[in-house]
């Protein structure tokens, strides 16, 4: 599988956060993102059980629908003192109105009821590339580090302002984007799409 130049490449996201990491990503490597939204395709159901599953699924229903390459994100943070918590139900947690305070409250609760002394959280990017009728390829990414309470920062998004990753003294949320960019699980699953040679004008 391999894009030229100038690929029209549909993002299979409806999450804002998601679409503007992810057109900032792909922007030097030559291929026109253009969202699911804007191409007024319908959001499928995430009824798969890892993150790969539900990357698989949400590309190859946009690359279907609109006869395009298609990439999707599924991605989330996992809590080891929760057994991988809130996982794969990461977006769930901030219910309807999609307030990630609330999912935030959640789990510095839960945290607290289990008298959790391990803080130690991963974010887990899955990114599934689809063909229109066609192949399907997965790429997956992580960054290991640590929960903080309460929230710091307004960067970002979902769970940025509880994450400081392995390292640093920031939380996800007072980083400036571009270092978020350069060590984000999205990130590392990127850097596995690009090495893959899938953009053609990208090695
Ligand atoms: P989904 O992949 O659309 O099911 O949603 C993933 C959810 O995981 C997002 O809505 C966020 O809550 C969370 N998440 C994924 N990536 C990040 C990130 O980079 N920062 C903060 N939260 C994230």
């Amino acid at each position: 599988m391999r894009l030229p130049r100038g690929t029209i490449l549909v993002v299979a996201s409806h999450n804002p956060g998601k679409v503007r990491e992810i057109k900032a990503l792909l922007g030097p490597h030559g291929i026109e993102p253009v969202s699911a939204g804007e191409f007024g395709l319908p959001e499928p159901e995430e009824t798969g059980a890892t993150f790969a599953a539900n990357a698989q699924l949400k590309a190859r229903a946009a690359a279907d629908g609109g006869h395009h390459p298609a990439l999707a994100d599924d991605s989330g943070l996992w809590v080891n003192a929760l057994d991988g918590a809130p996982g794969i139900y990461s977006a769930r947690w901030a219910g309807p109105t999609k307030d990630f305070s609330i999912a935030m409250a959640r789990l510095e609760k839960e945290l607290r009821e289990k008298k959790a002394g391990d803080l130690s959280a991963k974010f887990v990017c899955a990114l599934a590339l689809a063909m229109p009728q066609g192949e399907c390829r997965i790429f997956e990414g992580e960054v290991h580090g640590k929960l903080v309470f309460p929230p710091r920062g307004t960067q970002g998004f979902g769970y940025d302002p509880i994450f400081i990753a392995d390292g640093e003294s920031l939380t996800f949320g007072e980083m400036e984007p571009h270092r978020k960019h350069a060590m984000s699980h999205r990130a590392r699953a990127f850097e596995k799409l690009l090495h893959s040679g899938a953009f053609a004008e990208s090695l």
